[in-house]
């Protein structure tokens, strides 16, 4: 089996790897010649745990290859799959652009039969715009070969996505012939080996699932935000309420963990895109548009606290800032809370020292040259007025408290993850504020 991945962002290179690791011949194209020549030499443009590792063995036995060249590439493929980005456009509604591009290339160079499969997270409607495209190429060079579209979303998470694609809790495959079919579940049959199943479904109804599943997630995460600033106003413990409604199972204990927003590519693009959906066909969906609204003011929880906490005076105070990238084992900082934060904390004309341990190279490009980043988080603190403890990064959990409250010059700590013990916070002599909780 043969496989072309178009796009090496997150998606299509941890896509790339993995179906290398089972033994298909894989060869990830990107139009960025330097990406592609890093990627050869192993240099790989994010952090990913395991994915270098992944990488160097496959392109060691030759069974990974990259390339910049679609045309050649799609020759004697099976199976082309287009994980190139789909940023959001102004109104929020995905960018299309590079995704019909791809298409529009594929159906100028095939030579035989393809399912041609996308990846990114695209619109209901997207494939048969693949579609569209490709037979459009075909027809203009008076090509008659077949081919066909299918839509297999991922959901994968930063951080853990090796282990998502490995070990799927499910699979899911739009199709609209049986050849199409058959040649996909060939080729994830290796990846159901657990017994966890592979969905084949129509086409929109895949590319509906992808977004009705992270919208489900986001609105799990904000509903959990909304109840857990109402306890901080009565006086009620979220923890305590997150734990008591979990173990019903008809709930769960997953995604119920409030905090100080979600952030990352995907829930607040795919949010906000399946609402443009919505307008798009007359229809408002109301739930998900509150929890993109709850989302955007939770990012500013923890700064409403601070500025109780001095008065609304935060001029020349110093805050020591844990944690930039917007969850734990990623470097990734698209819709960070930590870019909310420090901007009004800047805003207000404080001085901000920051620590991430991995995302200091993003966060260089990503924040204001004012940001003091330091190397270590213990630098972080000395001299600063508040700790705020942004992502809940596992190096963060125990430090070294006394040290901490020796560097710092006034003792108080913004807890935006809830990880650390209030009354432990207390004893040692912390003012302490966390998210739901007095
Ligand atoms: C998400 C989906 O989980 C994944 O299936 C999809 O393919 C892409 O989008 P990811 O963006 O990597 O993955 O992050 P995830 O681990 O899901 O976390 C998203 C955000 O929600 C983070 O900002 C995290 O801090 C926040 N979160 C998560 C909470 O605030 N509370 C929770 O209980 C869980």
């Amino acid at each position: 089996m043969k496989v072309v991945v178009v796009g090496t962002g997150y998606v299509g290179l941890v896509t790339g790897a993995c179906l290398s690791e089972v033994g298909i011949d894989v060869t990830c194209i990107d139009v960025n010649v330097q990406k592609i020549e890093n990627l050869k030499k192993g240099i790989l443009p994010i952090y990913e745990p395991g994915l270098d590792g992944l990488v160097e063995r496959n392109t060691k036995k030759n069974r990974l290859k990259f390339s910049t060249d679609i045309g050649q590439t799609i020759i004697g493929a099976d199976v082309v799959f287009i994980a190139v980005g789909t940023p959001p456009g102004e109104d929020g509604s995905a960018d299309l652009q590079y995704v019909i591009q791809v298409a529009d290339t594929v159906g100028k160079n095939m030579t035989d039969y393809l399912v041609v499969v996308t990846k990114s997270t695209v619109p209901v409607g997207t494939a048969a715009k693949v579609k569209s495209a490709i037979a459009a190429a075909l027809a203009a060079r008076s090509a008659s070969i077949e081919f066909d579209v299918a839509s297999n979303p991922e959901f994968l998470k930063e951080g853990a996505a090796i282990d998502d694609f490995l070990k799927p809790d499910r699979i899911v495959i739009g199709v609209e012939s049986e050849r199409a079919k058959s040649t996909l579940r060939k080729l994830y049959d290796p990846f159901v080996l657990n017994g966890h199943p592979i969905y084949f479904m129509d086409i929109p109804s895949a590319e509906m699932t992808k977004y009705a599943a992270n919208a489900m997630l986001a609105t799990k995460i904000s509903f959990m935000n909304d109840i857990a600033n109402l306890c901080d106003l009565v006086g009620a413990n979220v923890n305590e309420v997150r734990k008591g409604i979990g173990s019903d199972a008809r709930i769960g204990t997953k995604f119920i963990y409030p905090g100080i927003g979600y952030g990352g590519s995907c829930f607040p693009k795919d949010v906000k895109a399946l609402v443009k959906t919505g307008e798009q066909n007359s229809y408002k969906l109301r739930i998900l548009s509150a929890v993109d609204e709850v989302n955007n003011d939770q990012k500013m929880v923890l700064v409403n606290k601070i500025n109780k906490h001095f008065n609304s005076d935060i001029s020349g105070k110093i805050f020591a800032i844990w944690g930039l990238a917007f969850k734990p084992n990623t470097d990734d900082m698209r819709e960070a809370p930590a870019l909310v934060i420090i901007e009004a904390l800047l805003k207000g004309g404080a001085k901000v020292k920051a620590y991430d341990p991995v995302s200091m190279k993003e966060a260089k490009h990503m924040l204001s040259p004012e940001v003091e980043l330091c190397e270590e988080p213990m630098a972080a603190t000395i001299g600063a007025d508040a700790l705020l403890l942004v992502t809940e990064w596992a190096e963060f959990r125990l430090p070294d408290w006394n040290h901490v409250k020796s560097n710092m010059a006034g003792h108080v700590v913004f807890d935006g993850r809830n990880i650390y013990n209030a009354e432990e916070m207390i004893q040692r002599g912390f003012d302490y504020y966390c998210i739901g909780m007095r």
